[in-house]
């Protein structure tokens, strides 16, 4: 699976009234919209989505972020989604991305960066699963 990704426009993102603007330029990159919803998330699915940081002096104040308010999680598709989709956010910390990206456009801080982009394939999968059901996903588009 070399196709898809999972993209959240983070609390920020959402307060800042950016989703149609983010949403429309990551569609003009040639991303089609799999599935999509916006969701509040808890304090243990954050906990569960963000596992692989829970060692990292930031987790605690990246759980208080993510549940600070609703997220648009987005199933996404395009050849080479992971890499393509990762060069057009830019890098974690906005002040180090490229001219252009979503988060150098957006971003305010390296924790408040407007956007989460899959890093692998395998995470993409886990990822979009820990956001949308299988049914859905065969409900929206045969997955
Ligand atoms: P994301 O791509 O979703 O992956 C992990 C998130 O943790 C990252 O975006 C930021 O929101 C946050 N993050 C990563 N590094 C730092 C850091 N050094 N300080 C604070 N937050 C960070």
């Amino acid at each position: 699976m070399n196709n898809k990704t999972l993209a959240i426009l983070k609390p920020d993102c959402v307060k800042k009234n950016l989703i149609g603007k983010v949403i429309t330029q990551i569609q003009s990159a040639g991303f089609k919209v799999s599935a999509l919803k916006m969701v509040k998330l808890t304090e243990d699915s954050a906990k569960g989505f963000y596992e692989i940081h829970k060692e990292r002096p930031f987790f605690n104040d990246l759980i208080a972020y993510m549940t600070s308010g609703p997220c648009v999680p987005i199933a996404l598709e395009k050849e080479n989604a992971v890499e393509d989709f990762r060069k057009l956010i830019g890098a974690t910390d906005p002040t180090k991305a490229a001219e252009g990206t979503i988060r150098k456009l957006y971003a305010d801080s390296i924790q408040e960066n407007i956007v989460h982009g899959s890093d692998s394939d395998e995470n993409a999968a886990k990822e979009i699963l820990h956001f949308f059901s299988r049914k859905e996903l065969l409900d929206i588009n045969g997955f």
